[in-house]
């Protein structure tokens, strides 16, 4: 069962709470022990008029059930003396429900200025004179939760209720900047367009129908709205029948219609009407940042030349799928243990804890290099692609997406790395374009690490690219139960000052201006830093800090972290997977999601036979071969066979090899005891009838029919073997 929300401790202000949807959540946040403040001026629905019965009825209703509850009778347009009430009752305000409300619908011909200013008052205005006269108080408290209530009408329009609708819609303005204020106190301000029978729906409504949408079907919405677990800030939902549904703006692509040193005309407006209003690949824009974001982006890109007939994201002069295979030149990179240790403290190692010696201290007897450092090797790949012909990347629009690392081997504690890079794939999402770049890093001659770039440009789409690649290594959700273990830590003030020494110098996470420029509040930290807090958790947690347990890992990187938040790595075990989900611990905002982490299995100590002989086995050195090929025809072969083949080698009846020929991905690459579970096809052979069929002693076919030989997966892919083996016989 899981933990029931309450609300001790709470005051609430609910205004028009003597009836319809205000009186449900009054009685329901009395139920769960808030001190209610139940307001209600008790008059007709058009405004006029004065009772205290109502809220009095309602404050009783309250008490009968051993709940706590003041009555106000003011006017919402009375604010200050609500708030009044609920210090002189309870000596707080923590959460407050506008809700009161009226109706003086008319069309809009006949509307009076009576009816326009009247709904104002009531609906925005007392909306405004209430929270305006909680706020501080929250803002005080560091904590406050607001509610607005809008409507369909406002949202969508409805006939004869042109002053509802613009006094409701302005309720939701109102909420989009006050979250915006309100976030860094703890306050959170969110608006509900609710439906349900009322006395000020039943003139509309059918009677069956004020009966069955009943208002205990919103409020469970509203008080967990009001919740001080629930993290939602600035959103708008609609909610009536017990249903709930999330709103948010979408935005077509649209077409920039001015030229350079042109004055602009209705005439291009007009002319490129329909892709104006096509929202084929429309984006959200969730901020004023990013809607002015567009604007920018339009005027450089107009004084650049590119203006008429582009939306604002097309890269009109480039043709970024040429960019495709694309090599960069081969990098080094030569490192100390310095390196390996300043690395791991970036990602927040510390001598507290007597387990991180071992990454930070070069005497340790395992000292180890943290395995995520092998993306530090190859960072550099992705500067890089400013000099890729066709791409035009603006790196100021570039965000880093995604982020995959596969090492092959522990990485060695100093040394040169050579990392070869290669663009495997563009792709055009609509509002931006994505780059895969696939880098395979060696040490001396031998793949010691994999890393999959996956770079978004924001406003760099619409060119007529694919959308979707098979190169893409791709995240997986984790299990729908909840986490087996969950790591939090707290990362530093200076954290990104101290990760960025590895390397990514960006003044994104150092610079306060430029942090600003682009929208953010201060700088942020390195989504790289993230990933690697939340692989060294899974690592402790499930591999005991042995980085030779470590195969790869996998991640989405979704929201920013600010240094000195704390990160908590949520983690679920499926054999050998660990999926992560990491999260900010303060505000619930998940920052890294579809992420995982494979490892490799144990050493399982009670399996007294040892581990399998692999001495000697033949086909090693035919493997060895087979990957110098790779590596001189490397991107031949890749166009010629494109598929993933693996090859189990047995000994004694277990398998005691596995060899994967990635012949798919960048420059290809042979891969020694690597989960095969990619690939295409998947022979299965005993070392000595693979060398038999080598030879050309054993017939192929004869050695499947024999079951000497087994295929799994596409067989046909063994006719491009040739392509490979050459001068070897076609297994
Ligand atoms: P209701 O008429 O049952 O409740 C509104 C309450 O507000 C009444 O008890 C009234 O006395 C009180 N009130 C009116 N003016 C006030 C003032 N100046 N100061 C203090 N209290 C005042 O109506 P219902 O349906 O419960 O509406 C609640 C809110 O939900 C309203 O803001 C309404 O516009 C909104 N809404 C309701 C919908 C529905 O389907 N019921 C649809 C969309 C929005």
């Amino acid at each position: 069962m899981s933990v029931p929300l309450t609300f001790d401790g709470r005051v609430v202000l609910v205004t028009g709470a003597g009836g319809g949807l205000g009186r449900e959540y009054a009685l329901a946040f009395g139920q769960r022990g808030a001190a209610v403040i139940v307001n209600d001026l008790g008059g007709d629905i058009k405004g006029g008029g004065r009772s205290s019965a109502a809220a009095d009825k309602v404050v009783e209703e309250i008490r009968a059930k051993g709940g706590k509850a003041v009555a106000n009778y003011d006017s919402v347009e009375d604010g200050e003396k609500l708030i009044q009430t609920a210090l002189d009752a309870f000596g707080r305000i923590d959460i407050v429900v506008n809700n009161a409300g009226i109706l003086r619908d008319r069309s809009f011909a006949r509307t009076s200025d009576m009816d326009w200013d009247l709904i104002h008052r009531v609906h925005l205005r007392g909306s405004f004179l209430v929270t305006r006269a909680a706020w501080n108080h929250m803002k005080n408290q560091k904590f406050g939760r607001i509610i607005m209530t809008s409507s369909a009408a406002g949202i969508y329009g409805n006939f004869g209720q042109a002053n509802y609708s613009a006094a409701k819609l302005g309720l939701l303005g109102l909420s989009n900047t006050l979250a915006i204020e309100g976030q860094k106190y703890n306050i959170h301000c969110n608006t509900v367009a609710p439906t349900a029978g009322s006395r000020l729906t039943e003139t509309v409504m059918p009677p069956d129908l004020v009966e069955s949408l009943k208002a205990e079907y919103v409020a469970p919405l509203v008080l967990w709205l009001c919740h001080e677990a629930c993290q939602e800030n600035g959103g708008l939902f609609e909610v009536g029948a017990g249903w709930i549904g999330k709103l948010r703006w979408e935005r077509s692509l649209g077409r920039t219609v001015r030229q350079k040193n042109k004055s602009m005309t209705p005439e291009a407006v007009r002319d490129s009407w329909n892709e104006i209003c096509d929202f084929t690949d429309a984006t959200k824009p969730a901020s004023i940042q990013e809607s002015l974001q567009t604007l920018v982006e339009v005027l450089s890109k107009v004084d650049a030349g590119r203006g008429i007939g582009t939306n604002p994201t097309g890269a009109a002069t480039t043709n970024p799928s040429a960019a495709v295979g694309q090599a960069l030149p081969e990098m080094t990179f030569t490192y100390t243990h310095m390196n390996c240790i300043l690395y791991a403290l970036g990602v927040g190692m510390s001598t507290k804890d007597p387990d991180h010696l071992r990454f930070l201290y070069e005497g340790h007897q395992e000292f180890s290099c943290l395995p995520t450092f092998g993306v530090i090797a190859a960072q550099s790949a992705m500067t890089g692609l400013g000099s890729i012909p066709g791409l035009d990347i603006d790196f100021t629009r570039l965000l880093h997406g995604e982020q995959y690392l596969e090492l092959f081997k522990p990485l060695p504690t100093s040394g040169t790395l050579t990392s070869r890079a290669i663009v495997a794939d563009v792709l055009d999402k609509g509002s931006g374009m994505i780059v895969l770049l696939d880098v395979h890093t060696y040490s001396g001659g031998e793949l010691v690490c994999y890393n999959q770039f996956s770079v978004f440009i924001v406003g760099a789409g619409g060119f007529g690219g694919e959308r979707m690649s098979q190169k893409a290594v791709v995240t997986a959700p984790p299990p729908d139960r909840p986490a087996d273990a969950v790591m939090v830590e707290e990362t530093s003030r200076d954290q990104a000052a101290l990760y960025r020494l590895s390397g990514d110098w960006n003044p994104l996470h150092i610079d306060p201006s430029f942090a600003a420029m682009g929208g953010f509040k201060s700088p942020i930290l390195h989504g790289l830093c993230s990933f690697g807090f939340a692989a060294r958790h899974v690592l402790k947690q499930y591999a005991g800090n042995d980085v030779s347990r470590f195969k790869s890992i996998k991640v989405r990187f979704v929201k920013p972290v600010y240094p000195g938040q704390s990160l908590q790595t949520e983690m679920w075990k499926e054999a050998n997977r660990i999926h992560i989900q990491c999260k900010v611990k303060e505000t619930g905002a998940v920052v890294l999601s579809g992420a995982y982490i494979d490892l490799h299995a144990a050493a399982d100590a009670s399996v007294s036979a040892g581990p399998p002989q692999t001495d000697g086995l033949q086909s090693d050195l035919v493997f060895a071969e087979i990957g110098r090929r790779i590596r001189d025809l490397g991107e031949e072969l890749v166009k010629k066979v494109n598929a993933v083949l693996a090859w189990e080698i047995m000994r004694d009846g277990k398998r005691v090899r596995q060899w994967t020929m990635d012949l798919k991905t960048g420059r290809g690459a042979l891969l020694r005891d690597a989960d095969g579970g990619r690939a295409d096809v998947t022979f299965t052979v005993a070392d000595e009838d693979f060398m038999d069929v080598v030879m050309g002693k054993l017939n192929p076919q004869k050695a499947f029919f024999a079951g000497k030989l087994k295929v799994k997966g596409n067989i046909m892919l063994s006719q491009k073997l040739e392509a490979v083996l050459k001068d070897y016989a076609k297994l």
